[in-house]
């Protein structure tokens, strides 16, 4: 493995930016939401660089030698930072680098997305969160988000030259519907989506051997997510980029069926 050093010289760096800790979801295992009343967690900063933060912190002589920089965060979503239009045009304008951003996309709007990608051309990948083929199944866990304009958003972005690509989180709510949130991920124009298995059951407890997670909503309302019954094992359809096609579709079909 190259060390930092090496990876400079050629160019080959690959940054990753926490850039706020702002955000309008209310996911409820998500390390920046408070399980009790789904608020932000008490003991989180709300903050965000600025632009010229930005700079100071990542200058062009840095940029220079970077292959790719990943706007994802662990404490709030990039597209909430007041400036990340500009940190992206900043990225392009003066280095080769791609760029990365993980979303729940339910942020600004279509025109903004198009234009975005316009600047970005293909030297950008979004990867949008969809939970659910229906607005109440998705909001399930992504609580706070609309799945219409998420679909908006993904769309005027996928009409630009940069990439869009879907990250869908498997819990008992969901995990019979795979295929059908595939077929509706296809129909969206997006090729690749990758499903992953929650395994945040931090507060555990059980029901019919799948784990819980208890939290409250806002009107201090008990609620539950429940584990799926799927396993991650190797050779599952799990932590894998699937291309979208009807093969790929029948595959999950019979997963979902047999599993
Ligand atoms: C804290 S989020 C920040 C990025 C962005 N706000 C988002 O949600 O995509 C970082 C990553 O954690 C993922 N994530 C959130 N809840 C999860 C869960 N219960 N299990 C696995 N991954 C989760 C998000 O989908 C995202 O890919
Ligand atoms: S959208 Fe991302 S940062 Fe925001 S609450 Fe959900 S997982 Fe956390």
């Amino acid at each position: 493995m190259k060390n930092y050093e090496e990876l400079f010289n050629d160019n080959e760096l690959k940054i990753w930016a926490d850039v706020t800790t702002y955000c309008n979801a209310k996911c409820p295992q998500c390390p920046r939401t408070d399980p009790n009343g789904l608020g932000k967690a008490e003991w989180l900063e709300l903050n965000q660089w600025s632009l010229q933060q930005f700079q100071e912190n990542f200058p062009i002589s840095i940029l220079e030698n970077c292959q790719q920089f990943e706007f994802c965060g662990e404490w709030g979503d990039a597209i909430m930072n007041k400036d990340i239009f500009e940190m992206c045009k900043y990225v392009i304008d003066n280095s080769n680098s791609t760029i990365a951003i993980h979303t729940n996309g339910s942020i600004r709007t279509p025109k903004w997305w198009k234009e975005l990608g316009e600047m970005c051309g293909d030297r950008l990948v979004v990867t949008f969160d969809i939970d659910g083929f229906t607005q109440q199944q998705h909001e399930h866990y992504r609580v706070g988000t609309d799945l219409k304009l998420i679909c908006d958003n993904l769309k005027a972005l996928n009409d630009t030259e940069s990439e869009v690509e879907v990250f869908t989180i498997i819990f008992k709510h969901n995990e019979d519907d795979i295929p059908k949130i595939a077929k509706f991920v296809k129909e969206l124009g997006v090729e690749k989506i990758m499903f992953i298995l929650s395994s945040r059951f931090a507060k555990v407890a059980e029901i019919n051997s799948r784990k819980i997670f208890e939290y409250t909503d806002n009107n201090n309302k008990i609620n539950i997510l429940e584990q799926s019954r799927f396993n991650a094992d190797a050779g599952s359809i799990f932590l894998k980029d699937i291309i979208l096609n009807n093969e790929s579709i029948n595959i999950l079909e019979d997963y979902v069926k047999n599993n």
